[in-house]
This record gives structure tokens, sequence and C-alpha cells, in this order.
């Protein structure tokens, strides 16, 4: 029989408040803890996130975590034991267009939740940080977690600046925290409208026959990581991994035109991609070597790219054909 150190599933009865909750990665780590037994309490302001992502069995507050009185509250009602941390303004563009409203949010917000989980003597915070953001361009070799953070974008500033947060919290109250810094997340209820999210945004061009824009040559790098695996790092945190932080990624590295070539693979999509000229400030290569979360988490990726890709792509076709259904 597996102990209870390697299967996160055996540990249940835990009270988590999962900030961002209503959002993409939020939404699919609350549906895995109330399956694996544990109660979870939502905070979103649905900025971002949708209603209709939220598990019936969560408790919601529609709250934004800047408001700092209504959030003591909602600790003070809910005593959660674990605190899960993925409500975050996540638009780069956005955040060098408004980086006082970027830093607002992501770290105002964030040292709000902090200052009363140390109040409530919450067991554990678990922090959504970014590896895709972290440390600026990437050459041959994949970073590692103590490879200095050269964040390039108001937003990564951001996430940076809270990760300092954490080890202060710890360091004078005692908090015990687990920073994840994901790659590149897709899969289901990502959202295919925004700036980022690109598999998202493919996806749902196909399956509404639009167009398929790719910036540049399509050749910048990414470590794409499939929502699932994220849920797992969020399960196996419940129980291990105390004041680290850990790349979660897959360790490899796709282009955008190999992005685009599985897609086209998958689905039977005829038309060419429209090359536009290159982003500015956007990275070539962002890559992440994943080998501490291996070692001494016991996680690793276990969706490869094909297989991801082709259950983000059912899922936007079974919404889409849903919809239909409703407007036919
Ligand atoms: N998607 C990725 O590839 C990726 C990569 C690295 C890190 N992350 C981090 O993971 C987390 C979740 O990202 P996501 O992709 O699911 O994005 P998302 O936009 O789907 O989720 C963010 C959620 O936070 C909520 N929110 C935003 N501001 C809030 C506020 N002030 N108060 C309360 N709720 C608020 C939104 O309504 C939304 O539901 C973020 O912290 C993001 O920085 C995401």
């Amino acid at each position: 029989m597996k102990n209870e150190k390697t299967c996160p599933e055996l540990v249940s009865g835990l009270k988590i408040l999962v900030t961002g909750g209503a959002g993409f990665i939020g939404s699919n780590i609350a549906d895995a803890y109330i399956k694996s037994g544990h109660s979870v309490v939502v905070v979103d302001n649905l900025s971002s996130g949708k209603k209709e992502n939220i598990n019936p069995k969560a408790k919601f507050y529609e709250a934004d975590i800047t408001d700092k009185k209504q959030i003591s509250q909602i600790f003070e009602n809910e005593k959660p034991d674990i605190v899960n941390h993925h409500a975050a303004q996540i638009d780069v563009r956005k955040s060098v267009a408004d980086p006082v409203f970027d830093a607002k949010t992501n770290i105002i917000g964030t040292i709000n939740l902090l200052e009363i989980s140390i109040r409530q003597k919450i067991k554990k915070f678990i922090f959504a940080s970014s590896g895709g953001v972290m440390y600026g361009e990437c050459g041959k070799i994949p970073p590692k977690e103590l490879q200095t953070p050269r964040p390039l974008s108001p937003y990564g500033i951001t996430k940076h600046t809270v990760e300092h947060y954490l080890d202060y919290y710890s360091k004078v109250y005692g908090l015990k925290y687990i920073i994840f810094r994901y790659g590149n997340v897709y899969g289901p209820r990502q959202d295919p409208h925004g700036e980022a999210g690109v598999v998202a945004i493919f996806c749902n061009r196909i399956l509404t026959d639009g167009e398929i824009n790719i910036f540049g040559a399509g050749e910048q790098k990414r470590d794409y990581v499939f929502v699932s695996d994220i849920v797992l790092a969020n399960l196996i945190a419940l129980h291990k991994g105390e004041n680290e932080i850990f790349n979660i990624a897959t360790g490899r590295t796709k282009s955008v035109n190999n992005l685009f070539c599985e897609l086209k693979k998958i689905t039977g999509y005829l038309q060419k991609p429209i090359y536009k000229p290159p982003r500015t400030g956007e990275l070539f290569k962002s890559s992440l070597n994943v080998k501490k979360a291996q070692q001494k988490l016991g996680w690793r990726a276990k969706i490869d790219f094909n297989e991801g890709l082709k259950k983000t792509y059912d899922y936007f076709k079974s919404r889409i054909e849903a919809s239909n259904r409703i407007t036919e």
C-alpha cells in the first residue's frame, strides 16, 4: 500500500481557501481538493474568473483581495487551514500599461492575505508564481530555482516581490509556505479571448474557423504544462515542501510553430497561419529545470504535449457544441 507521503489523495479533511478559484487554474485545483475530501472556500472578484467554473460544493465569496476588511471577515468566518493563492492580475501587457493596478492586486492583495494568514495561524500558504516570467531570456540550459531572477515586466516583478514577502513572513512570523513557479499552463477553462494562453486562443480560432496569427517567425519557445499536472503539484503541496520554491513545468520546450503543427494534425485544420510582426518585448525562449520538484516532491508532469492539446481541444469543442445546442 502507498504510504501517506506519496499519495496526496490520502490527506483529507482540510479547509482550504482558494483565491482565484473561479479562474482557470484555481478552479481546477478547487475541484481536485473537493474530490480528495477537503472543504473549499473560493474567494474571487470575478474580474476574469467565471461563476460557472466554481465547484458547486465550494463555498463562494465574491470579494477582492485588496479589500482587507472584507477578506479578514471571510477568514474570521471560515478559519481555513490552508491558503492556496491563485488570484492575480495575470496579463503581462496590462502590467506594462498599468503597473500600479498590477502591483495593487498582486503585491498589496497578497500582503493582505499574508497579514491575515499569520494572525489566523494558517498551516500553509501555497503561492502561484511564474517561471515563465521569472528568469528573463533563457539560454541552452534551463534555469534552476537558484538562478538569479531577472523579471522583465511589472507582472514578473510583482511575482518575484511576493516571493520575498513569503520568505520574510516565514522568517519573522513562522508562516509555512510553498512557491510554485509554473511554466506556460494550458488546458480546460483557460480564457480563449485573453492576450495570453496561446493554446486556448488557437483552439478557439480553429473551432470557429478563424484565422490564426503567429507573431514573429513562430520559433519562440515555451515550456507548456497541462493543468492537471499543476493540480497534482497543488495536491502534493498539502503535505510536502516547506518554505521552498519549485519550478513546475515539463522541462521541455515547444515553439509556436510546433504547437500549430500539432493542433493541425489533431484537428485537420486546413488554413495557413498568418505571420505578423514580432511583439516588442516578447521573450524568445523561456524554459525551466524541473528536477528539484521531481526529487523533493516526487512530482513530475504526466501529460505529454500531444495528449494535453487533444484534451484541451476536446474541451473547447464540447463547449462550443453545447452552446450551439442552446441557441438552436
Ligand atoms: N496561466 C499560466 O500560464 C500561469 C503561469 C504562471 C503563473 N500563473 C499564475 O496562476 C494564477 C492563476 O492564473 P490563471 O491562468 O488561472 O488566471 P485566471 O485569470 O483564470 O485566474 C485568476 C483569478 O483571479 C481572480 N482575481 C483577479 N484579481 C482578483 C482580486 N483582486 N481579488 C480576487 N480575485 C481576483 C480572477 O477573477 C480569476 O478568477 C495567477 O496567480 C497567475 O499569475 C499562471
